[in-house]
């Protein structure tokens, strides 16, 4: 998304004063002193949208906002998409995915195990998500950590021979790949309805992306959503995605998010993955997703 596009917001708001400190890591930076309950304007998103491209992961701290202004926050960066468990949107909200492991009156509030296995948001539809917003609204006292890798440093690093393998390669994606493991080990996984099926066909997406605003190539293929490479007898292809997941994970290339309360993550799906570390069941966390619409990956 060319900074041009970002939505237009009236200029004469002052600017608001905030810093942007990036870790001492692969990827992120933390964004202090910025209050997205006030208005912002266009050279403050320029700058958020700025630090967004070069850290992929910014860690927007102490947000008291409201889903509506989570909601109009994320429309600065594009069109939102609605999660097809609509069982899990939060009410009159449906922009706002719940994401949480909280059971009240025998019923899920969320969804329990997002983020189980390495994934980028939507990955399995035509137009994956260019980025997501979570944010914390209950946190357990222990656990409940986000791991991000970074898919471009992995692309990057890759072994010469492993990259010549996947030059040019394309991979199908699709939102049911792992449904049925799940639901096997049990895990509270809603049943699927014809009609939620129908919305999640699955795609065919390129095995390495150049980013559409840095142009920088990173990974997109992931343990998650990813079924198998095209064109590759189905051990091939199995032996290779298994190398490109080992290699996509190292250490090197990952920053581990320990959450802390009013803390909003803004991540870029088209450079980085990431996995929920889940917290004891007993423990009780709640997060508020966006997710915003990129476009066709190439
Ligand atoms: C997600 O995969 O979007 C959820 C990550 C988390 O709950 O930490």
């Amino acid at each position: 998304m060319p900074a041009a596009s970002l939505s237009a917001t009236p200029s004469r708001n002052p600017s608001q004063h905030f810093d942007v400190r990036p870790l001492d890591a692969a990827l992120g930076a933390e964004v202090l002193g910025l209050d997205l309950s006030r208005p912002l304007n266009d050279a403050d998103l320029a700058r958020i949208h700025r630090a967004y491209l070069d850290h992929g992961l910014l860690i927007l701290r102490d947000q008291r906002i409201t889903p509506e202004q989570q909601i109009d926050f994320s429309r600065h960066f594009g069109t939102l998409q609605i999660h097809v468990l609509k069982q899990f949107l939060l009410a009159n909200h449906p922009e706002v995915f719940i994401i949480s492991n909280i059971v009240e009156n025998g019923q899920p509030i969320g969804l329990g195990d997002a983020g189980k296995f390495w994934h980028s948001d939507l990955s399995y539809v035509e137009l994956p998500s260019l980025g997501a917003m979570l944010l914390a609204q209950e946190l357990p006292p222990e656990g409940g950590d986000t791991l991000f890798a970074s898919q471009q440093l992995a692309y990057e690093t890759l072994p010469a021979e492993l990259r010549q393998r996947i030059d040019g390669k394309r991979a199908v994606h699709s939102y049911t790949a792992r449904y049925a493991d799940e639901v096997f080990k049990g895990v509270r996984r809603p049943t699927l309805t014809q009609a939620q099926l129908a919305a999640v066909k699955p795609v065919v997406h390129p095995v390495v992306r150049t980013h559409p605003e840095t142009g920088r190539k990173g990974l997109f293929v992931n343990e998650n959503f990813t079924t198998h490479i095209l064109d590759l007898p189905e051990d091939e292809s199995r032996q290779v995605l298994a190398e490109l997941y080992a290699h996509s994970i190292k250490p090197e290339f990952i920053y581990r998010h320990q959450w802390q309360p009013n803390d909003m993550l803004f991540w870029d799906n088209r450079a980085l993955i990431h996995l929920a570390t889940g917290c004891p069941s007993h423990l009780r966390r709640r997060m508020h997703r966006t997710t915003i619409q990129g476009d066709v990956p190439v």
